[in-house]
């Protein structure tokens, strides 16, 4: 079966990862236009690269899950495509063998100057000169508010394909990730969300399974692979 999952940062909250809106959430500390925003970056480099450099070193301490070694069984058993607004690896260290980074990722380090991209340092420094350039303009190759998310034709035509659309903790307040139940049920896609709680687009689903990834999300698997 055609399955196309969207995750949000919910499915790594219990790896110890913070998520962006709960009241302990990322954007309780910082602001976004200061940290997620290339106004921000321009502004004042080395605020960014401290903000990374701390979620850099979070991700590497964590360990993926149930929710994502599930995701990876679920892969080896229908022809899934998993697609992540996060920008942790651990969807790839839970085993999952091809992720959809729609927000990029902390693994990689961009060129604000040439477009180049490389694999990131731990800790990323603002007048770290550009290996292709030279230029002293690397940025973490993450997707910020008022860019275009990366693999949008991908996205779209496997959301068009999906026999069953699931989204898994995502709050559902970001677009066009927001809007992909609605375009996959339109498309005539089953859809699911699992979450902790209902998300701002919960009506666009059909299904909810409403509890903690690392349980809701194995049980939602066990169904599909018996
Ligand atoms: N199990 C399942 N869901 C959970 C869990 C859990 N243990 N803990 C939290 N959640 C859910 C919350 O109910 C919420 O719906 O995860 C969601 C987290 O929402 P956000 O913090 O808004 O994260 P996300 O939806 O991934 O944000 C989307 O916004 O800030 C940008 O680029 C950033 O990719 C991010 C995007």
């Amino acid at each position: 079966m055609r399955i196309t999952v969207l995750t949000g940062a919910g499915i790594s909250a219990e790896s110890g990862i913070r998520t962006f809106r709960a009241t302990d959430g990322l954007w309780e500390e910082h602001r976004i236009e200061d940290v997620a925003t290339p106004e921000g970056f321009h502004r004042d480099p080395a605020l960014v690269h401290r903000f990374y450099n701390l979620r850099r070193a979070d991700a590497a301490r964590a360990q993926p899950n149930a929710a994502h070694r599930a995701l990876a069984r679920l892969a080896r058993h229908h022809q899934l495509t998993l697609i992540t607004q996060n920008v942790d690896d651990l969807h790839e260290r839970g085993g999952s063998p091809e992720v959809i980074h729609m927000h990029g990722s902390l693994l990689d380090a961009l060129c604000a100057g040439c477009g180049h991209r490389w694999p990131a340092s731990l800790v990323m420094r603002a007048p770290d000169p550009c290996p292709g350039c030279g230029k002293p303009l690397t940025r973490p190759d993450i997707v910020w508010f008022g860019e275009i998310p990366y693999h949008m034709e991908r996205i779209w035509a496997a959301v068009e394909a999906a026999e069953i659309f699931a989204a898994i903790g995502t709050s559902g307040q970001v677009w066009p990730a927001a809007g992909l139940a609605q375009h996959a049920r339109r498309a005539g896609a089953r859809t699911v969300e699992l979450n902790l709680a209902a998300s701002a687009v919960a009506g666009d689903f059909a299904e909810h399974r409403t509890g903690p990834a690392t349980e809701v999300v194995p049980a939602w698997v066990d169904a599909l692979c018996g």
